[in-house]
């Protein structure tokens, strides 16, 4: 990302490393262990989500400071999360002047139950929407009216002709076709990145992701007829998101 050049992009969907695989071993700096924050997320126990938080600090205010510089003051950045890591990254878009626009909740009515009966079930992901832009004169820009009419099969907090909330349902379940190349285990429903775009972006928009994983988000740009460009560190994964993207007609719809 440091070789791009400022301004370059337009809207930048951020699905990054939530630091859940601890183990229930949290702490600043690896010496000590906090215990307790993990619950039943740490299922995925993968090295690429499992950071001290001083780590996770650096490492956040790094990839924001770039999204910022790269990101059009007319664009949007959105950035996905839950408990463990959308404080932290709340916190440094603050810190970097980087203004939230708001706070989805995205709402999974579907969830899987919690087995050790020791929290409440959890049932939905953050996902928070800024922009790059002075606070004085904003300019990112929202399909507001677009937004309005949009409606979505089930989700009965989305009427048509009614402003659209920030608490979006939408299951978690994927389509057959989102899994037919394989399986990554925090990939997300297009459902989830289509909506992103469709209220945020224009036509002829570029599209950064930083964390591809499988590709979801690289495949909602291409059925909007968006350019994109993403990286993935593990090359399991950068291979799955090729075999989905190979596979893949844009259908140019947007
Ligand atoms: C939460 S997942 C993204 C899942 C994606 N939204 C999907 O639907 O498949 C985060 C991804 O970021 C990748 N990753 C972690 N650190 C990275 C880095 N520094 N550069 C690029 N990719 C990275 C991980 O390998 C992982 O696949």
């Amino acid at each position: 990302m440091q070789q791009l050049p400022d301004n370059s992009f337009d809207i930048a969907i951020a699905d990054p490393p939530y630091n859940v695989s601890k183990g229930n071993k949290w702490s600043w700096d690896s010496s000590a262990n906090v215990p307790g924050f993990g619950g039943n997320w740490t299922k995925f126990m993968a090295q690429w989500d499992d950071m001290s938080l001083g780590q996770y600090m650096d490492f956040s205010i790094a990839w924001i400071s770039q999204l910022k510089r790269i990101i059009k003051p007319t664009g949007s950045i959105w950035v996905h999360g839950t408990y463990h890591n959308i404080g932290l990254v709340n916190f440094v878009l603050q810190m970097l002047e980087v203004e939230i626009i708001n706070e989805v909740i995205w709402y999974k009515r579907n969830s899987f139950p919690n087995l050790s009966g020791r929290r409440l079930t959890a049932s939905h992901e953050t996902i928070l929407w800024a922009h790059t832009g002075s606070s004085k004169s904003r300019k990112y820009n929202f399909n507001y009216e677009k937004s309005k009419e949009m409606t979505f099969p089930g989700d009965m907090m989305k009427l048509e002709g009614k402003q659209m909330r920030t608490v979006w349902d939408i299951p978690n379940n994927k389509l057959k076709s989102e899994l037919e190349h394989g399986k990554h285990p925090t990939q997300k429903p297009l459902r989830v990145s289509k909506r992103i775009l469709e209220i945020s972006a224009k036509s002829n928009d570029k599209v950064l992701i930083p964390f591809a994983g499988s590709g979801t988000e690289c495949i909602a740009a291409m059925e909007l007829g968006l350019e994109f460009l993403a990286y993935e560190n593990d090359p399991e994964y950068f291979e799955l998101a090729q075999r989905r993207l190979n596979s893949h007609q844009p259908i140019l719809n947007f």
